[in-house]
């Protein structure tokens, strides 16, 4: 079975009330309960986990290694203008993975095109809103590991 990991940085605990302007007014619940639906249609299942904790993120990256994760959705928010170490941790556990933004960060503040994921993801998917998140896990069910 496909086991895909969905991991949200900080602030989007948030999600509903956070700047909806910009993100929406969908809940990471929600967010979370679609992409669950999404992948059990098929046959597959989606884990979900967000922290506000660069250091919780590494090592729930690092876990992944083991327990079967066989493709990683990612919104890192602002730690994707900043983190090396979850880069790093990416690359270690050598999963493909797709970076996803809810707001277009290209059409944002400066420090926003900036990403430490963008040239190691598989692809990143900016400005669609929660709808992002569900094409890039359609996209994780139909990949086919080379592992
Ligand atoms: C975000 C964009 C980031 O720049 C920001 O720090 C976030 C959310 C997005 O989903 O649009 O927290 O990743």
């Amino acid at each position: 079975m496909k086991n895909i990991l969905v991991l949200h940085g900080p602030n989007l605990n948030l999600l509903g009330s956070r700047e909806p302007d910009v993100y929406g007014r969908i809940t990471l619940d929600e967010i979370n309960a679609r992409l669950k639906k999404l992948a059990e249609t098929q046959g597959a299942s989606v884990t979900c986990f967000q922290s506000n904790a660069e250091a919780t993120l590494v090592e729930r990256i690092q876990q992944a290694r083991a327990d079967g994760t066989q493709f990683i959705v990612i919104n890192p928010a602002a730690f994707t203008h900043t983190s090396v170490s979850l880069r790093d941790a990416l690359a270690a556990v050598a999963l493909p993975f797709i970076e996803v933004h809810l707001s277009n960060v290209f059409s944002r503040e400066a420090f926003r095109k900036e990403s430490f994921f963008s040239d190691i993801a598989i692809g990143v998917i900016s400005g669609l809103g929660a709808a992002g998140y569900e094409f890039a896990v359609q996209f994780a069910l139909n990949h086919k590991n080379q592992a």
